[in-house]
């Protein structure tokens, strides 16, 4: 039910455009109103120009933000003089239409305005709202649309069958308010509503009561309905889901990774889990989609994978790989059949995949877009209910789908987002990155794209570096696992929480460590144990279940060991470390040959005296390697500098720069091999 969130004391005290801000973000704050980076809002203006003069300003949301967020920078402004006269013309393309108000701009700089742009000029009021809430769409995708909202709305409403937005939908619609004064509402056939008035507050509150009306008359229709049917598979408990989704995720991650890699993300929300169940779902899900705004982000159908639980997990994997492979094939058709000359196919893999008892996976190229899907995909399932409990639903046709998917203005606001980094759609887990080494590497690969897992055992520390990656980089980002790498358990269940959190791994960095190390004789067997345990044993149950997640999702993959200088020459009186971390090294040159014709590259680096930010270096393991080399703590970190060729210091980050290079696509034909980050250290030369 759409609340009225208007606040009086709030909305007064805002001058003209924050006004329209506040009013744009309470429309989004209800989902069933406005769809995430859908509808657009405006107000006509007077403004001072540069020149000192009024002018009538048109302010409307620029294309790509969301109402939910958007500030005053987020929209477009237009001289409302130069744009009026373009009522009277018969036609315009969508190039010359967008050509002509970039010319009209108020202020140089601000973003491009909406493709609804004139649909707000032409109403002849001063604020106006284009939602797409659930009830109206739904009785937009109804068998007849229009006598479906006349039934709600008597003659207060006008209606425009669906027409791609653009300059003759935005004219149907100026005409049709212009012509009919006492209507209320314009409703849009497969798309949505449009509501105005003369002052910010009674538009807000049309927009909410007409809602409301729509919503009231369907909730009538669907009494005591189920809309989907009898429910048939009936949804897992949360733990049997979950086991089930740990072990198929990653079949469906390199499934729908072919051409792009992508981020999973589930839902088992209880809406989507009664309607994946549930006996119509498998026929209705197939339909087509109801509007342009779902199409975008869930594509013109989901996959239903038909299975129940008693058909077990193996029998799963192999229809979702059969699905998905389907889908892909489907697609080809689809894209085959509508083509226009030069349009190019784009990601033929599913967006959502209904699963019963189950619920839904999303898929998109970062978790922010998964989520966009999954949210939208929420907004289908009310829009195809409702319309359902109004005879049926109406959805748009492979064509008018297609020419949305494919229309150069939706490419374009594609265009406008940067390329894509090294990790984009990729997820790097890295052991011991609460700390040094790992933690600069945590944020050099985030930088590139990456989703990071952060393991470590101290989770205080692990905690603040997911955290930090999420406030920097957004929505999922960053996950952090507590695990002991020396525990297999905890190893495997570090594994299991990246694949429910993102649905699977590209990128093992092999890194958590410590230091510590006596001559020979005074290494006890409980020191070389702890050393082997965590360095040469850690790594190798890290790698093992990567390469596990690696073979299922059959897309190839990376690990980087970080081993050390010792490996290859090692330091006096650290026998344990040294000798561990030899094997580390050894264990990564045997991965590279056994996982190399799956696609699986297996490099290391071999820092050494990296001070400034290690935890490793505390003041025991700083006294000790004095004594060894007999200089004073405070001159250690001189004589770590003197001792390289190129006489410099080596940061954290300058190993996580070699980490990233050998984990990710620039050195796609490397394996089995060694980077130094040493400063050059010649006894350590790899020859
Ligand atoms: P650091 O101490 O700053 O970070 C290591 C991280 O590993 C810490 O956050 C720690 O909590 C975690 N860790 C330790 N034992 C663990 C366990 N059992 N389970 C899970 N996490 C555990 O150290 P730094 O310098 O970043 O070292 C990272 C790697 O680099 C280590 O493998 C180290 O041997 C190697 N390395 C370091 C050099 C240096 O001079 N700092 C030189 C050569 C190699």
């Amino acid at each position: 039910m759409p609340q009225n969130l208007w606040n009086d004391a709030d909305a007064q005290a805002l001058p003209d455009l924050d006004g329209l801000v506040y009013r744009s973000n309470l429309l989004g704050r209800d989902r069933a109103l406005v769809n995430i980076y859908g509808g657009n809002t405006s107000a006509k203006l007077m403004l001072t120009d540069h020149m000192g003069r009024e002018v009538e300003v048109l302010a409307v949301k620029a294309s790509g933000s969301d109402v939910l967020t958007i500030t005053a920078p987020q929209f477009a402004l237009l001289r409302m003089e130069e744009i009026r006269p373009l009522q009277q013309r018969e036609a315009m393309s969508d190039e010359a239409m967008i050509e002509y108000l970039s010319r009209t701009a108020f202020e140089p700089g601000r973003p491009r305005q909406s493709i609804e742009t004139l649909l707000h000029a032409f109403v002849p009021f001063k604020h106006v709202d284009h939602t797409h809430p659930d009830a109206v769409i739904s009785l937009m995708c109804a068998p007849d649309p229009e006598a479906a909202a006349r039934a709600v709305y008597g003659d207060r409403m006008a209606y425009v069958p669906y027409i791609r937005p653009g300059f003759t939908l935005s004219k149907w619609i100026g005409e049709r308010v212009q012509q009919n004064p006492t209507i209320e509402c314009v409703v849009m056939g497969k798309h949505g509503l449009v509501t105005w008035a003369d002052d910010a507050r009674t538009c807000y509150e049309n927009t909410i009561r007409i809602v409301q009306e729509a919503e009231d008359y369907i909730a009538e229709q669907m009494r005591s309905k189920r809309v989907f049917g009898a429910l048939k598979v009936p949804p897992l408990s949360a733990t049997e889901r979950q086991d089930v989704l740990a072990q198929v995720l990653p079949t469906i991650r390199g499934a729908v990774s072919a051409r792009r890699h992508a981020v999973l993300l589930t839902d088992d929300d209880p809406a989507v889990l009664d309607m994946v169940g549930s006996e119509k779902t498998p026929t209705l899900s197939q339909e087509g989609v109801a509007c342009p705004d779902h199409l975008v982000h869930t594509k013109r159908q989901p996959l239903f994978v038909a299975w129940q639980p008693a058909d077990g997990v193996d029998a799963l994997k192999e229809r979702l790989k059969a699905g998905i492979a389907d889908y892909v094939e489907r697609y080809a058709q689809y894209f085959e059949a509508n083509k226009e000359p030069g349009d190019e196919m784009g990601d033929p893999a599913p967006r959502v995949i209904l699963i019963p008892g189950l619920g839904m996976v999303n898929t998109g190229k970062d978790s922010t877009n998964a989520d966009v899907s999954r949210q939208l995909y929420h907004r289908a399932v009310a829009v195809l209910g409702g319309s359902e409990a109004l005879g049926g639903f109406n959805p748009l046709t492979p064509k008018e789908a297609y020419d949305i998917e494919y229309w150069p203005l939706e490419l374009y606001k594609l265009k406008l987002r940067p390329p894509d980094g090294d990790f984009a759609g990729k997820v790097v887990m890295i052991t011991g990155a609460a700390s040094g080494i790992g933690r600069a590497t945590a944020w050099r690969v985030a930088r590139d794209g990456a989703h990071v897992v952060v393991v470590d055992i101290n989770a205080e520390g692990g905690e603040k570096v997911a955290a930090d990656l999420r406030a920097k980089y957004g929505y999922r980002r960053a996950h952090f696992v507590r695990a002991d790498v020396t525990k297999e358990a905890d190893v495997q269940n570090a594994f299991r929480e990246a694949i429910l959190q993102y649905g699977g791994i590209d990128v093992l960095v092999n890194n958590a460590g410590i230091a510590g190390g006596a001559n020979v004789e005074d290494t006890t067997l409980e020191m070389w144990q702890r050393n082997l345990d965590i360095l040469a044993t850690g790594y190798f149950l890290f790698a093992r279940e990567a390469a596990r997640v690696f073979k299922q999702q059959g897309i190839g993959g990376s690990m980087v060991f970080v081993a050390s200088k010792n490996s290859v020459a090692p330091g006096k009186g650290a026998v344990a470390y040294a000798s561990a971390k030899a094997a580390e090294l050894h264990l990564a040159r045997s991965l590279a040959d056994e996982l190399g014709s799956v696609g699986v590259r297996v490099n290391s680096v071999l820092p050494d005296a990296v001070i400034q930010g290690s935890s490793i270096w505390d003041s025991e393991w700083k006294e000790a390697r004095a004594r060894q080399y007999g200089v004073k703590v405070e001159d250690l970190n001189d004589f770590y500098r003197q001792r390289n060729v190129l006489k410099v210091e080596i940061l954290p980050e300058d190993v996580a720069e070699a980490i990233a290079f050998l984990a990710g696509p620039r050195s796609a034909k490397t394996t089995g091999a060694v980077l130094t980050v040493d400063g050059g250290v010649s006894a350590a030369y790899v020859r």
